[in-house]
């Protein structure tokens, strides 16, 4: 190319609005987003989380007005947290029938049928004592989470949940065969037709702090980086997808999402299956606060942001953005 006349001229295609439109790559929709809430048992409840404005715990009433206003801005999609009344050693109340997030998933579906898609987060840490993701054993020589002995506890989890109306499940808890296990369950109980949505590559993060606010589960001793990956590799996330899928994951997600963008495009060049990306509660935390100041333009960061991880080849997003993001694209 001749330098002082240049044929090449990338800025013909953005000098038109309209032909900047016809050429964008990427595309965010309210139908790509996933809502999480979270529910606890009473009435009447509406408890703001301090580090994530605009996030509430709800009881099933009120969960059923928020979802409603969700529903009319566009989102269909909602991650589902419980947050029960009694915690114990092996988190048993995580399989009662009538627990919170089995409860929840009745009413939501009474109210909204074919309307709604429910997805129950799979794990045990908000229903155990010391916040640790499953039962816990000396196995190792040391205290930690017995992978083996939570397995068919956390089938049981998924089955209780399929039985009280969830569209997928979603492990989270990032336990060895984990999928199998859940797979083998909802099939002997007439659930082969449920897809599964595995948290296969989630990191050991400190952008996890406000969901521990949120889901009160934070471990009351150590970290969970014996069963979390390290944020470091990435090798190791491509070997944590290809095992799920093996096992019969049906989605695939990378979490959290803003810091591991190169991870997300890893795993969508390499296995082209349905990625979701979880933009979790630090990164929605360090938005709203830099906004609060005024220091950035929420709704600008919030989009841009979004669209990075749609074009680092996530399919959809968790984020706790999504009521703004279907009022400001609506
Ligand atoms: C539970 C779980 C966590 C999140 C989703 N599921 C917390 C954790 O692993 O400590 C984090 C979500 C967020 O930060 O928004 N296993």
């Amino acid at each position: 190319m001749n330098p002082s006349f240049p044929s090449h001229r990338p800025r013909r295609l953005r000098h038109h609005p309209l032909v900047r439109q016809l050429v964008r790559e990427t595309t965010l929709s309210p139908h790509d987003l996933i809502l999480p809430l979270f529910v606890r048992p009473g009435q009447g409840v509406r408890n703001e989380i301090a580090s994530m404005p605009g996030t509430y715990q709800f009881s099933p009433d009120t969960l059923v007005e928020a979802v409603g206003e969700a529903l009319e801005l566009g989102l269909q999609a909602f991650m589902l947290f419980g947050i029960p009344a009694t915690k114990d050693a092996t988190g048993e109340v995580a399989l009662a029938d009538n627990g919170i997030v089995q409860q929840a998933l009745q009413t939501l579906r009474r109210h909204y049928g074919e309307r709604v898609l429910l997805i129950p987060d799979e794990c045990f840490c908000e229903y155990t004592n010391h916040g640790h993701c499953g039962v816990l054993s000396e196995q190792t020589g040391r205290l930690d989470l017995d992978n083996d002995a939570t397995l068919p506890k956390l089938a049981a989890q998924c089955v209780s949940h399929a039985r009280a109306g969830a569209d997928i499940v979603a492990p989270s808890g990032m336990l060895d065969g984990m999928v199998q296990a859940i797979r083998r369950g909802l099939d002997e109980a007439g659930f082969s037709h449920l897809p599964i949505l595995a948290y296969s590559a989630k990191y050991a993060s400190g952008f996890y702090g406000p969901f521990r606010d949120a889901a009160e589960s934070p471990p009351q001793f150590g970290d969970r980086s014996t069963y979390q990956m390290d944020p470091a590799n990435s090798d190791e996330a491509l070997k944590e997808v290809a095992l799920d899928l093996a096992e019969g994951a049906d989605l695939v997600m990378v979490k959290p999402a803003l810091a591991y963008l190169d991870i997300i495009r890893r795993v969508k060049d390499r296995f082209a299956v349905p990625v979701a990306a979880y933009n979790v509660s630090g990164e929605f935390a360090m938005v709203k606060a830099a906004a609060a100041k005024g220091w950035i333009d929420e709704r600008r960061v919030t989009l841009e942001i979004l669209t990075s991880i749609r074009r680092a080849g996530a399919d959809m997003i968790l984020t706790y953005h999504a009521r703004d993001v279907a009022r400001w694209l609506g």
